[in-house]
């Protein structure tokens, strides 16, 4: 973790950063968050985050603590504090310090927190043998484009992972579909060679890193397919993989316990990595542009 935080307009030791408890976020999990990637010492779809926070922000009607421009400009002098070359920017903004009262404070401000952490990112696939995933019941809200704080039911499932010794644990809805990870999106390659990953509705956080890989996967020729698919589907699928801003695009060569093709991390993934890595580095004058 960095040396020094950001709370509410004052750089702080870490160790000292605090905010009231009776901070909404705190409370009722009133708030959301974003999670920015840096490499080579810039972040990587930055714009992109940002147009997500606001979208999350604006359909809770949380108002932005700060302008965008200020909110840029401490998000860089907290890198530059930290002296972070690779790692990532957690940004947390939650409705503010209120008595406890479900319905919306009359008069409240709300509260902007930041934290980094450095990590090491690599373009080669970081675990050569790939990651395990099992799948777990998706028992989250119906709100899930909405990058909430809220994140009991994705803390259960990742401890689930955890406990099967998996490194993902895949959330599937009562109809039988996948709907993402519990911090990552879920991508599944078809014996045709076709991308397939979840449309971008209320039942999944449409990701960042996601959408500039499907830019990047068809710029290559490669075709994508925006759709539902089932744990059955992803078993028999040549390729599987999962992507996030903390993991880029990591090779998911079991699931519940099935091998994945041959069990050894595919060739798309392995490309696809590649070409995010490239494009953090050297495409950020002009990244994807992401919407709802
Ligand atoms: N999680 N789906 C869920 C439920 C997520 O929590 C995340 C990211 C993603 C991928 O989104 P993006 O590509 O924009 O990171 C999808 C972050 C990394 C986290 O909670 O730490």
């Amino acid at each position: 973790m960095g040396r020094v935080a950001y709370v509410n307009g004052r750089f702080v030791r870490h160790e000292a950063a605090a905010v009231h408890i009776e901070d909404r976020g705190y409370q009722f999990a009133d708030g959301v968050y974003e999670v920015v990637t840096i490499l080579g010492g810039d972040f990587v779809d930055q714009p992109g985050h940002l147009a997500r926070l606001k979208r999350s922000l604006g359909e809770l009607r949380i108002a932005m603590p700060v302008s965008e421009a200020v909110l840029k400009l401490k998000m860089r002098e907290l890198v530059r504090r930290n002296g972070v070359k690779d790692g990532y920017l957690y940004l947390q903004i939650t409705r503010g310090v209120a008595p406890r009262d479900f319905k919306f404070p009359k008069v409240s401000k709300s509260a902007l927190v930041m934290t980094t952490r450095r990590q090491k990112f690599a373009p080669a696939m970081p675990n050569d043998a790939g990651v395990k995933v099992v799948s777990v019941p998706d028992i989250r809200w119906t709100r899930r484009d909405i990058k909430s704080i809220g994140l009991l039911a994705q803390v259960l499932a990742k401890q689930a992972a955890a406990e099967a010794g998996a490194f993902e644990a895949w959330m599937v809805g009562p109809d039988g579909f996948v709907t993402e990870g519990s911090s990552s999106n879920a991508w599944i390659v078809t014996r045709d060679g076709v991308l397939v990953t979840r449309q971008p509705d209320g039942s999944i956080l449409h990701g960042i890193t996601g959408n500039s890989l499907e830019a990047l996967a068809r710029e290559r020729g490669i075709k994508v397919e925006r759709r539902p698919f089932t744990t059955e589907e992803a078993y028999q699928a040549r390729e599987a993989f999962l992507t996030s801003a903390t993991t880029f695009c990591i090779s998911i060569t079991e699931i519940d316990g099935r091998p994945i093709a041959n069990g050894h991390p595919g060739e798309l993934a392995r490309t696809l990595r590649q070409a995010y890595f490239d494009y953090g580095l050297k495409r950020q004058a002009q990244p994807v542009a992401w919407k709802q």
